[in-house]
């Protein structure tokens, strides 16, 4: 028997790969994703592995193809969660766990095992998990899906290093940050320590991604984002793949002080939780689709889009992305968004990002009719027989008011 585990190399995953030969007899082969979360010692990594145990360590960069395959999909769908939580980390768990799926059956595993232990507290290893096995329970229902944490009697650092050390295993010397962190290339959240109180200001080196707005620059930056479809193409007339796009945009939007967020969120499981997120590219990439919209879609579109937005989000964040209604919402907004290709002109300057102009060959924005200055097509003499038609379930209801 062989299981795939979700490893990272950190104490926790390091001490699962013992557990799991110890209670299960089965062969460990452990799996990194790459997910720009910043790997350290890939190098090390492997040796790291063998020595905890396993088989083998297979590593995969998944850069491409979160940001195209599902990073895409949300900036597309104008998915936000709670008004500012653009979905960073819910929307890594997916692709990691479907290429676990994906593994599990190229060495022929029957089972996946994913570690997730000390993050702090029970609701965020829940919603963690329901990320994970929603995604195994989609894609691989005969998988078996081990939770060592559910299972084992280890508490905390203390007994895992005890546990380890019993076992021959190598503990990781990782420093502990005080911060819940989690990084991938579209965002970095901090959770945790003094974020626990709301009425606190995180300091001010607790940022990784991005400089204070007031240590930014003093010189406003202008950028061009290509669109083609929803979904973006190019900087500044320049075509980058996804992954490049947005680690371009990462680095200017970081330097300006752009995407800083922070809040209080219901988690999945209701408890109220603070957190503080760093989506610099990101948050210029909603901006400049977001306002290519103005001109494509019209208002009953874009009415229709911003509600389903809603859902699609909280389904995002509840760990349903292969849940056929997401996935059909999937389709309309692709369908909807057919029309949005141009560009948009963003200027950078201390945290904020300001729309300055917005092309595209299929706007629906007419200067000769929209202009002031008068035309053929809007026809003055129309208003008058409009407005009274328009107006009537008021006039009607007034009536009845009145007695008329
Ligand atoms: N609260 C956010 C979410 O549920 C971020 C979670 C970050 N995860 C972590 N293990 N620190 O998506
Ligand atoms: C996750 O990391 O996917 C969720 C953990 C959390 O809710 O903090």
């Amino acid at each position: 028997k062989k299981v795939v585990l979700a490893y990272s190399g950190g104490l926790d995953t390091s001490v699962i790969v013992p557990w799991l030969k110890e209670n299960y007899g089965c062969e460990v082969v452990c799996f990194t994703a790459d997910v720009g979360q910043g790997i350290k010692e890939l190098d090390g990594l492997e040796q790291k592995a063998k020595a905890s145990g396993a088989s083998q360590l297979v590593v995969k960069d998944l850069t491409e193809e979160f940001v195209k395959d599902y990073i895409f999909p949300c900036l597309r769908a104008g998915a936000i969660y709670e008004r500012k939580y653009l979905l960073g980390t819910s929307m890594a768990r997916p692709v990691i766990a479907k290429a676990m799926v994906d593994i599990a059956a190229e060495v022929g595993a029957d089972a996946v095992a994913h570690g997730c232990t000390g993050k702090g507290n029970d609701q965020a290893i829940i919603t963690w998990t329901v990320r994970f096995e929603l995604t195994f329970f989609s894609l691989n229902p005969e998988l078996k899906v081990v939770a060592p944490w559910r299972e084992w009697e280890i508490q905390g650092r203390e007994d895992a290093i005890e546990y380890a050390k019993k076992h021959n295993v190598p503990v990781p010397v990782t420093k502990k940050s005080i911060y819940s962190r989690d990084r991938n290339l579209w965002h970095l959240s901090h959770e945790g320590d003094i974020l626990e109180d709301p009425a606190n200001e995180p300091k001010k080196d607790m940022y990784m991604m991005s400089v204070d707005p007031e240590d930014a620059p003093d010189q406003p930056e202008y950028i061009e984002i290509g669109i083609e479809s929803g979904l973006p193409v190019s900087l500044n007339g320049k075509p980058l793949s996804p992954a490049t796009l947005l680690s371009e945009l990462n680095a200017i939007g970081g330097k300006h002080g752009i995407g800083r967020i922070d809040m209080v969120e219901n988690r999945l499981v209701g408890m109220k939780s603070r957190g503080v997120y760093e989506t610099p590219g990101g948050t210029i990439l909603f901006a400049a689709v977001q306002e290519l919209e103005s001109l494509t879609l019209d208002r009953e579109s874009i009415q229709v889009k911003d509600s389903l937005a809603l859902k699609y989000a909280e389904m995002v964040y509840a760990g349903r992305w292969f849940d056929p209604l997401k996935e059909s919402m999937d389709a309309f907004m692709e369908k909807l968004t057919e029309k949005t290709t141009g560009s948009v002109t963003l200027k950078l300057y201390k945290g904020s990002v300001s729309v300055t102009g917005r092309k595209s060959p299929n706007s629906l924005y007419r200067q000769d009719i929209s202009s002031f200055e008068g035309s053929e097509i809007y026809n003055q003499a129309d208003a008058a027989g409009f407005i009274r038609l328009y107006g009537l379930p008021m006039r009607v209801r007034a009536m009845l008011e009145k007695g008329i």
